[in-house]
Order: C-alpha cells, then structure tokens, then sequence
C-alpha cells in the first residue's frame, strides 16, 4: 500500500519530505533502524506509545513500526468512557480487544489509560450525580473494565488529572463531576476499587501541567500533587505510580531542572515509580521550516528526558502517538499557517525524525533500573 493510498491526518508535503531527508541525512546509518522499545529496555525502561485501533488495522506499515518500537501500547481513547460506553447498560470492548491483541502479538504490554476522568463522558451521563449514583457508575465501570483485563493490562491510570488549582480549593482538587459527587474520597475510592478488580495490575494516577520550572501554576501544582499522594500513600490507598504526562510546549524553553528533578525524587520518596505517559511536544508556535523546527522538538525531547531519566524512579516513557501520521495535535492544535504539525519521533512517511535520534541518545545514555 502505498502512503497515498491511506487515511491521513497530516498527509505529506514536498516541503516536509525535503525536511525529512534532510534529518535522515544529519544522522546516517542508525537513523533508519532505531528501536527505541530495545534501547529502552537495554535500561531496564518501557517505551511505548499511545495508539488508536482503527490506524492499526488500516495502516500495515504504521502497524509495522508500532511493533518494531513499542514494547508498551496505551490505547490514546479505546478505553475512555465514551469509546466503551455507548448506552447506561451497554460495553463496547472492540476497539481495546484489538489493541490488547495487537499488544500480546507483539510482546508488548498494555498500559489502560483511563478510568477515571472528568473528560470524555458519554452523552448518556447526566452532567450532575448524586453521591450513590457516582459510587454506583465508578464501582460498575471499574469492575467490568479492569476486572475485563485483568492479567491483560498491565498497568492503568486509574484517575487521570484530578488537580486544578484554578478551581479555588485550597487542596487543588479539580471540582469534576466524581469530585463534585463524592468530594476528595472519590480518588481512594477509585484506587481501592481497581485494585479490587485486577490485584496485579499497577495503579497511578496521572497529571499534566508539571514540567515546567518556570511556570509558576505548574510549581504551585507540583505540591498540590505531592500533597494528595502523600494523604493517599498515608490512608494505605493502592497505589503504585504517578503519571507525569509530559506535552511539552513549543514557545519557550526546555526548563526542566533542579525543580522537576526535586519534584520527581519527591515521587520517589512517597514510595512511587513514576512513568511518563504522554510525552510530545507542542509545534504549533514553531517556526514553519520543518528542518529548523524538527531540531528545536528534538532539543525539547532530550532536554527534558535527560532530567527525568536521572531519577531511577522514571520506568516507562510512553509517546502520545508514534508518528507524525497520526497525531491528535493536527486537530486540537492545528498551525495557523495550516503546515503539518511534526509533534512526535516519527514524521508522517514513519522515517525517524531528529526526536527519534534524541530519544535514542536518552535511553543509550541513562542509567540502569
Ligand atoms: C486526547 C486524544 O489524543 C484525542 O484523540 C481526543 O480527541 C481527546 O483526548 N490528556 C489526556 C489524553 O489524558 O486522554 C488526551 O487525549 C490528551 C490530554
């Protein structure tokens, strides 16, 4: 199949291709035959990335390069509310049976993202819940998802992003519907109840917005998030991880120092591995020129995989998408200049890009777990 003939997002252009070549050409030999699942686990690392079922059952050589680099696959909206709940009484598991298959044909395992979160609801869920409602729909959706894969996804995020220091709380907890319900209690609850229903699998909870040390709202939400694990790690609540969602941002520059590291061996501290879950980076506000822009990316990768693979604790790096191809960023955050965005290691004819080289030099230069 050629690429012309498949669904594209972010289709090729004459300009990009020439960028790519380029790239190719700026590293030789490796470029083509980089895998990342095999360097990462050279350091006792997970590498994977987030993929849909649809592109994989369409697209052979997407698939193929899946399988080739990832030895973790996160369905990116299979497992979300929405996709696996189409009526009050009904389960839609097609989408992440395919993934989970896909995943154990390659000898890669599945990271379940995610149970719980305040986006994504199916249009059947009324926007407010009693407390007995909420404890009723958190209790059934936890049972029949995690309990579905029990021994089959390894790990979940179990809550996904329960901070929002602009909500006005003095503890930072986000007012989402659960919240709003069951207040604070939802989250052990919701730990206690996964835990309930895959005794093996591994728990986190996971949060984006903590990357940076120079953004004040993300510093400040850094304590909120020890603060919460720490209550939770205290009460004996389940939990095994957190989740630093690592979107990276494209207008400023990679900050990532003494403050993510404290931040991290903090996490460690609590008792906790940490895994970066969604990792890219934002180029919506890059210069047009993909050459110039692939390099500033790449740099933004390495830098901050650099500060975060230090601490021992980082055991999985999971890209939000694998390939330029297929990226979520192409219609959340489309350039105003309409080029293709290129936020991920792989551009969109699935050649390695300069990030892919500095996720390599990352994991060949890291420590072993
Ligand atoms: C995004 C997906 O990538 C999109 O395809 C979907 O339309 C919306 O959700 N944080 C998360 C992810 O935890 O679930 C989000 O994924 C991106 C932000």
């Amino acid at each position: 199949m050629s690429i012309h003939d498949r669904p594209a997002r972010n289709g090729p252009s004459r300009r990009r291709a020439l960028g790519a070549a380029l790239a190719l050409a700026a590293f030789p030999a490796a470029a083509a035959d980089v895998s990342l699942r095999r360097l990462a686990a050279d350091k006792g690392l997970w590498f994977g990335a987030a993929v849909e079922p649809q592109h994989l059952r369409q697209d052979a050589a997407y698939a193929e390069l899946v399988r080739r680099q990832c030895a973790v696959l996160t369905p990116e909206n299979a497992l979300k509310w929405d996709h696996l709940r189409p009526a009050p009484d009904k389960f839609d598991f097609q989408g992440a049976d395919a993934i989970v298959r896909q995943a154990r044909a390659q000898g890669a395992r599945v990271h379940g993202h995610c149970l719980v979160w305040h986006e994504a609801l199916p249009r059947w869920m009324p926007p407010t819940l009693t407390a007995s409602e909420a404890e009723a729909l958190l209790a059934g959706h936890i049972s029949q998802v995690a309990g579905r894969y029990a021994g089959r996804i390894a790990s979940w995020d179990v809550v996904n992003e329960p901070i929002e220091r602009a909500h006005g709380r003095p503890d930072g907890l986000r007012r989402s519907p659960w919240f709003e319900a069951l207040g604070p209690d939802f989250i052990e609850l919701s730990l206690r109840l996964a835990r309930r229903a895959d005794p093996r699998a591994r728990l986190a909870i996971a949060d984006y917005g903590l990357e940076y040390d120079d953004v004040p709202w993300m510093v400040e939400k850094r304590a909120s998030t020890l603060a919460l694990l720490a209550h939770l790690k205290r009460r004996g609540a389940p939990l095994d991880a957190f989740a630093i969602q690592g979107h990276l941002l494209g207008d400023r520059g990679p900050a990532f120092g003494a403050g993510l590291r404290g931040f991290l061996r903090d996490l460690a501290r609590l008792g906790l591995e940490v895994w970066v879950t969604e990792l890219d980076v934002l180029d919506t506000p890059m210069p047009a020129d993909p050459v110039t822009r692939d390099a500033q990316v790449a740099e933004i990768y390495g830098a901050f995989l650099r500060t975060v693979l230090a601490e021992p604790a980082v055991r999985m790096v999971n890209t939000w998408g694998l390939s330029d191809r297929y990226t979520s960023k192409s219609f959340l955050h489309p350039r105003p200049d309409r080029q293709p965005v290129r936020p991920l290691p792989f551009d969109a004819e699935l050649q390695p890009k300069p990030a892919a080289q500095a996720l390599a030099a990352a994991f060949r230069s890291a420590r072993r777990r």
